[in-house]
C-alpha cells in the first residue's frame, strides 16, 4: 500500500544552544581530564538522552552536593548554581567547574550589580526551576522576589518600590515576559529593566521559528524534556501561533499515532537541550508511515559558540 503524502516542516533553528553544547563538552572534556567517576550536580542540561550518554561514560549525577565525594570533581549544570554551591565545594576543597551558560551567568552579575545599588529584585521566572533557584541564590534571602504571571505582580510587597530592578529567566515565552513587564512598568514606573531581555538568543530564535512554522501544520511536535523550560515554551508558542495539536515528545516512541490521523503538514522543532540524533529518530518515524517532503522554515542563523573555562584547555 502506498504512504500517504505528507509535507514535514522543520524550524531552523531548533535544537542545541550555545550554552547546551558548552556544558555537555565541560563533562565530556572533565571525563577525558580526570577520568571517572566525575560527578554532576543536577541533569547538566534537561534532556534524558544527553544524561545517559555521558553516564555511561563515567559522570555520576546528584542533586545536592554533599552527594558528591570531596576527592573528586563535580561540575554545575548549564542552569546554574546559587552561590552557596560554589563555596561549599570551596570550602571542602574540591575539583569544581562550572557548566553554567555564560548567558545565566550573565543574568547573575546583573543582579549582583544591582543589589551592589541598593535595588531590591523581582525575577520573572518559574518557581522551583534550578535557573530560578540559581539565579534567586545570588543574592541574600529576600532580595529577589519571584513573579511568574501578570497577576503575581499585583501581590508584590517590596521593600521600597522605588528602589527595583527585574531580571528574568532565559528560556521564559517573550510574549508572556512582555506582558509582565509591562505590568511591572504600570506598577512600579521606575522599576529598571536590563538593555536588552535575559531572554537569550537561542529562546527568541526557536520560538521565532516556530511561529512562523505553526500556521502552515495541522499538528506540531517538539522534541524535548517535560522538565525542559524552553520546550515546553515551545508548544505553547505553536499552539498560540494557530496549530491545534502541539505535543511534547522525549522520542520518536511518544508519538501519538492515532492523534495524527488524517493530517497532511507536520511541524518538527527541538527545545535547546534536545540532540539532532533524536530529531532525526522522529523524521525516521514519519518516514516509515509517510510519503514525506521535508520543507525547512529557516527564521534565523545562529553562530554562537562558548569557550569552555580554561582549567579544561589546560593540559593534565
Ligand atoms: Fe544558555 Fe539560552 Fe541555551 S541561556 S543554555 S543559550 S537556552
Amino acid at each position: 500500500m502506498s504512504k500517504p503524502p505528507l509535507t514535514l516542516y522543520l524550524a531552523a533553528p531548533r535544537g542545541f544552544c550555545a550554552g547546551v553544547d558548552r556544558a555537555i563538552k565541560i563533562v565530556e572534556m572533565a571525563l577525558q581530564k580526570w577520568g571517572a567517576p566525575v560527578y554532576v550536580r543536577h541533569e547538566i542540561v534537561h534532556n534524558r538522552y544527553v544524561v545517559d550518554e555521558l553516564r555511561d561514560k563515567g559522570a555520576v549525577f546528584v542533586e545536592e552536593l554533599d552527594e558528591a565525594p570531596d576527592d573528586r570533581p563535580v561540575i554545575f549544570s548549564a542552569h546554574g548554581v546559587p552561590k552557596s554551591v560554589p563555596e561549599a565545594a570551596q570550602a571542602r576543597e574540591m575539583v569544581f567547574v562550572d557548566a553554567t551558560c555564560p548567558l545565566v551567568s550573565k543574568v547573575h552579575i546583573e543582579a549582583e550589580r544591582h543589589h551592589e545599588n541598593g535595588l531590591q529584585m523581582v525575577m520573572i521566572g518559574h518557581a522551583g526551576h534550578p535557573e530560578t533557584l540559581g539565579t534567586m541564590g545570588q543574592l541574600p534571602p529576600g532580595e529577589v522576589l519571584l513573579v511568574e504571571t501578570e497577576d503575581d505582580v499585583a501581590d508584590l510587597m517590596p521593600r521600597d518600590p522605588e528602589k527595583l530592578a527585574f531580571i528574568t529567566q532565559t528560556t521564559l515565552s517573550v510574549d508572556d515576559t512582555a506582558g509582565i513587564v509591562a505590568a511591572l512598568k504600570n506598577r512600579f514606573p521606575s522599576i529598571i529593566g536590563p538593555h536588552k531581555e535575559d531572554i537569550c538568543y537561542a529562546t527568541t530564535n526557536r520560538q521565532e521559528a516556530v511561529k512562523a512554522m505553526a500556521p502552515k501544520c495541522d499538528a506540531m511536535l517538539v522534541v524535548g524534556a517535560p522538565n525542559s523550560s524552553n520546550s515546553k515554551r515551545l508548544v505553547e508558542v505553536g499552539a498560540r501561533a494557530g496549530c491545534s495539536y502541539s505535543q511534547l515528545v522525549q522520542r520518536a516512541a511518544d508519538i501519538d499515532w492515532r492523534a495524527l490521523d488524517g493530517i497532511a503538514s507536520m511541524g518538527i522543532t527541538a527545545g535547546a537541550s534536545a540532540p539532532e540524533i533524536l530529531i532525526e529518530e522522529v523524521i525516521d518515524a514519519f518516514r516509515d508511515r509517510y510519503d514525506v517532503t521535508v520543507e525547512m522554515v529557516e527564521t534565523a542563523v545562529e553562530r554562537v559558540e562558548f569557550k569552555v573555562p580554561r582549567v579544561l584547555r589546560e593540559p593534565a
